[in-house]
C-alpha cells in the first residue's frame, strides 16, 4: 500500500483526516494526545486532521477512562486490536521500552505509519531489527526525540549549519533529575532491565546523544562509567544504571562529555548542553526553554536570545513575541512535522529523528555500557 493511500479527504474542508491509534495512555499518552488535539487547531491548517480513533493499554477500565478524557472514539485492551483496526492510519507507540519493537513492527507491516517513543529499542540489536523491518514496510517512521523540536534547539541547528560557530570543538551535555535520590522510591518498569533495557542511559542519555548527533554529528567513540547507587528498592531489585558519565569523540573531530542521573537532588528535568566552536559558543537549558545563550567572538560573555519572534522556528503557530511557550509544545511541533511527512509521503529527516536515528542513538548507548563494563574506550560501530 502506498504511503497515505488510506488517508482520505472528507467533509472537513480541504483537510484530509488521519486516524490515530495510540498505545499507552499515561505520561506520554497525555503529552501526545494533547499535541494531536492542539495541532488540529493551533497549526491551522494542519497538514492532516488527527482523528483520535482508538487508545490501548492493559486495564480495560483505565483505558476507557483515558479514551473519555482525551477524546478517543474507542478503548482497547490489546495493542493487536489497534494494529488490526482499518481506521488507524498512524500507530503512536507510547508504551514501556519492551513493547517498542513488536507492536511497532506489526503496525508498520499492517501499513500504519509509526511513531515510537525513545529509546527505540532496549539494545542496539533490537533497535536495528525494528528499523530494518519498519523501513522495509515502506511507511513513515519517527523516533520521538522531541527535544529536536524546541525552538531554541532548531535555531541552534540553523546557526551551526550556517557555520556561525566556526569549527566545532566541544559538545557538553547533561540530563539530570532527582526522583530516585530517595532510596525508598519504589521499583517500576523503568528500573527493570528486561522492560527498560537500561536506566538513566536509555531514558535520559538517549535524548542528549540524539541532540549531540543532531547538532554536531556522528559519535565515533566513547569512554564511560555507569553506576547503580541503590540496587534494592521497595517492590524489587534495580537491574539498570542510575547514572552514567561519558566522554565522547565525534567523527568530525569535536570532543565532548555526556552525563545523566536520577540522583541529582534539586534537579528536576535539568537537560542542558553547550557547543563551543572556533567563532563562538551556544548554550541551552531546558528549564529556560525559550532562551538560547549565544557568545560571539570578541563579546565579553553570553547574550540571552529570547526565541519567541514569529520569524524564529515554530513560533508562527503561537503567540506575539515574548509570550513564551513550554515543554508540551515540543510534542505539537514534533507530531505536526510527522503528519507533514505522512501527507507528503516523505521522511521526517533531517529535522525529525527516524528509526535509523533511534537505532544510531542505541548504538552509542550500548557503547557506553560496554565501556563501563570493559574499563576501556569503545569504538561505536554502526551496522549498515
Ligand atoms: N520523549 C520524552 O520526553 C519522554 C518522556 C517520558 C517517557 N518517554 C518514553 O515514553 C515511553 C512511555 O513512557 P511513559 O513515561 O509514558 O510511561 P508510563 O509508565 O507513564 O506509561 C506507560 C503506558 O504503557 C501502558 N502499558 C504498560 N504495559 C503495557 C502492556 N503490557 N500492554 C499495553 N500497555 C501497557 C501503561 O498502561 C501506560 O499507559 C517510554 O518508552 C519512555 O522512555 C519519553
Amino acid at each position: 500500500m502506498s504511503i497515505g493511500a488510506r488517508i482520505e479527504a472528507t467533509g472537513a474542508g480541504e483537510i484530509p483526516r488521519v486516524g490515530i491509534g495510540m498505545l499507552g495512555y499515561a505520561f506520554m499518552g497525555k503529552a501526545h494526545s494533547n499535541a494531536f488535539r492542539t495541532l488540529a487547531y493551533m497549526t491551522w491548517p494542519p497538514p492532516l486532521l488527527p482523528e483520535l480513533v482508538a487508545i490501548g493499554g492493559r486495564s480495560r477500565d483505565a483505558v476507557e477512562e483515558a479514551a473519555r478524557r482525551y477524546g478517543y472514539a474507542s478503548a482497547v485492551g490489546d495493542w493487536r486490536e489497534l494494529v488490526a483496526d482499518p481506521r488507524v492510519d498512524v500507530f503512536d507507540n507510547l508504551s514501556p521500552n519492551n513493547l517498542h519493537a513488536e507492536p511497532s513492527i506489526a503496525a508498520a507491516e499492517a501499513g500504519k505509519h509509526v511513531v515510537c517513543e525513545k529509546p527505540l529499542g532496549r539494545s542496539a540489536a533490537e533497535a536495528f531489527e525494528t528499523w530494518q523491518r519498519v523501513r522495509a514496510a515502506g511507511v513513515v517512521h519517527m523516533c520521538a526525540f522531541n527535544y529536536r523540536f524546541v525552538p531554541a534547539v532548531r535555531l541552534a541547528r540553523e546557526m551551526l549549519e550556517a557555520g556561525e560557530l566556526g569549527e566545532i570543538r566541544h559538545f557538553r551535555a547533561a540530563y539530570l533529575q532527582d526522583w530516585l535520590a530517595d532510596p525508598m522510591a519504589p521499583a517500576s518498569w523503568r528500573l527493570d532491565a528486561d522492560e527498560a533495557g537500561s536506566g538513566a542511559l536509555g531514558d535520559l542519555g538517549a535524548h542528549i546523544i540524539d541532540l549531540g548527533r543532531y547538532l554536531v554529528g556522528e559519535i565515533a567513540s566513547v569512554g564511560a562509567l555507569t553506576r547503580t547507587f541503590v540496587p534494592e528498592r521497595p517492590g524489587g531489585r534495580v537491574t539498570v544504571d542510575d547514572a552514567f558519565e561519558a566522554f565522547v569523540e565525534f567523527e568530525g573531530g569535536a570532543v565532548g562529555t555526556l552525563e545523566a542521573s536520577r540522583f541529582c537532588l534539586g534537579r528536576k528535568n535539568a537537560m542542558s548542553w553547550e557547543v563551543n566552536g572556533s567563532k563562538g559558543s551556544i548554550r541551552f537549558e531546558l528549564e529556560r526553554i525559550n532562551e538560547l545563550s549565544v557568545h560571539t567572538d570578541g563579546a565579553r560573555g553570553f547574550e540571552t536570545v529570547l526565541v519567541t519572534d514569529p520569524d524564529q522556528p515554530f513560533i508562527q503557530h503561537w503567540w506575539p513575541p515574548g509570550h513564551v511557550i513550554g515543554w508540551e509544545h515540543t510534542f505539537v511541533h514534533e507530531l505536526h512535522h510527522f503528519l507533514t511527512a505522512v501527507r507528503d509521503g516523505g521522511s521526517v529527516r533531517p529535522h525529525g529523528a527516524d528509526f535509523e536515528d533511534g537505532y544510531r542513538a542505541a548504538e552509542v548507548c550500548d557503547a557506553i555500557a560496554r565501556s563501563s563494563a570493559s574499563g576501556t574506550r569503545e569504538t561505536v560501530t554502526y551496522r549498515s
